[in-house]
């Protein structure tokens, strides 16, 4: 296991690329598995643990995947077995995608119980509840899913939550299913918009993601395609709040500054300049910025996903800040990390109330999930003295090449062995 040593204070300027949308890609690899009968061949596809940890589960299956850079070719035509039981399908949270698609493609799909970051409960009641809304039985035994269809057949269904993994779920089962399905109360995130704009150039007929109703009209098969997945609004989000907190110029690359809008507004609140070109976002900061409140909502509003690395910004911003965690009720375990580094923060249920400090001190922390662990890097490059980061495979699952990205900005950040 490897950590994260960081001297901080130093402040950042340059560019640094962003990859393309783990959400999004996690979510397109299982979809590619339903062309039947030609290959996909999908770009922008990033370099990080769990895509690397999805692709050895869908060679389990059967499929033939190569990768060149960040281009992965999915030969699924020889795809036989619909069961996913690896450790690997434990490890991360998409892997309930192979369930929608499966479903999809074979009317039947056993996939265990996904993982993922300890956020929350995370029930999935609502993917069950569309499955079976399209006439499949599900069951749950010794931690499997199993999910059965003699037909699918195209009905409504009106979500009681607004969820990512539902909405990208269904809708990859009811695309292959028979007649009309429509999704209301759907999630609207950049990622549901791609991944829908994927299965359309598979040949699937979906209008209206990005809004709250998604209708779909089912298609017989799905033929492979050329795609290129969209870039990672939360990755983009966590260096502009990185440049934010550090102070300096830092040109964020490759991006599509629509999908930072809830992001970049909050900055310049804060008092950071944020410059948007066409495909770049550009974030100066002369550093004490004042703090702010931030609910965290489904998208258009602020990701919760950029919550804790802005909670560390907020942490040496000027005043009081708030954050109402309003989408996962556990998404508070870096607070106490922080307060080993100096911050000032109480947490009531979903709410942090953090009280600006003038700076924080290095400290051995721990990254305890995926974002926590971008929160504790910014942490460590804003602090006083050396900064060790844990448990960074947490960070490995999400990042790609964080260190080296950080160091082409003028930080001062190494990786090394845990041992
Ligand atoms: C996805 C993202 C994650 C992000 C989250 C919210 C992926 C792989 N992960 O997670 O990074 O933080 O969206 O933007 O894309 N819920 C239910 N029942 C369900 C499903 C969800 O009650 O069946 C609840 C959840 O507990 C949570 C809320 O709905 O409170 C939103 O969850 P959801 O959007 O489904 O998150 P994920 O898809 O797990």
């Amino acid at each position: 296991m490897d950590k994260l040593i960081i001297k901080g204070g130093k402040e950042l300027f340059g560019s640094v690329e962003i990859g393309g949308a783990k959400n999004a890609a996690v979510a397109v690899l299982p979809a590619a598995i339903m062309a039947s009968k030609s290959i996909c061949v999908i770009d922008n596809i990033p370099e990080i643990e769990d895509i690397q940890c999805e692709e050895r589960i869908i060679e389990s299956l059967g499929c033939k995947i190569t990768r060149v850079k960040n281009s992965v070719t999915i030969d699924s035509t020889m795809l036989k077995s619909v069961k996913a039981d690896t450790d690997d399908v434990r490890k991360m949270r998409a892997s309930y995608y192979l369930i929608g698609a499966l479903l999809g493609r074979f009317k039947k799909a056993s996939v265990e119980l996904p993982g993922g970051c300890p956020i929350g409960v995370r029930p999935i009641d609502q993917h069950i509840k569309g499955f079976e809304a399209l006439g499949a039985r599900v069951n749950i035994e010794h931690g499997t899913i199993i999910v059965e269809a003699d037909r699918l057949i195209g009905t409504n269904i009106y979500f009681d939550v607004v969820s990512v993994g539902a909405t990208i779920n269904v809708m990859l089962a009811a695309t292959l299913a028979e007649g009309t399905t429509v999704l209301e109360n759907a999630a609207k995130e950049p990622h549901v918009v791609d991944v829908a704009n994927f299965l359309n150039t598979m040949g699937a007929n979906i209008k209206g993601a990005g809004t709250d109703v998604i209708r779909i009209v089912g298609v017989k098969e799905l033929i492979g395609c050329n795609y290129s997945v969209i870039p990672d609004q939360i990755e983009a989000g966590t260096y502009m709040v990185a440049a934010a907190a550090c102070g300096g110029s830092v040109t964020i690359n490759n991006v599509i500054p629509k999908h930072l809008e809830s992001i970049s507004a909050k900055l310049v609140e804060m008092g950071a300049e944020v410059i948007e070109l066409d495909d770049s976002v550009t974030v100066k900061s002369k550093k004490n910025l004042k703090g702010v409140n931030i609910k965290t909502l489904p998208y258009p509003g602020f990701p919760t996903d950029v919550q804790q690395p802005m909670s560390t910004l907020l942490c040496v911003s000027q005043g009081r800040s708030i954050i109402n965690e309003s989408i996962f009720e556990c998404r508070f375990k870096h607070i106490d990390e922080l307060k080993k580094m100096g911050a000032h923060i109480k947490v009531e249920g979903r709410i942090a109330i953090i009280d600006g400090v003038k700076k924080l001190t290095g400290a051995v922390v721990k990254a305890s999930d995926l974002r926590a662990g971008a929160a504790m890097v910014i942490a460590g490059l804003i602090a006083e003295g050396s900064t060790e980061v844990t448990s960074i495979e947490h960070i490995d699952r999400g990042y790609p090449h964080i260190e080296n990205k950080f160091k082409a900005l003028g930080a001062d950040i190494v990786r090394a062995s845990q041992d």
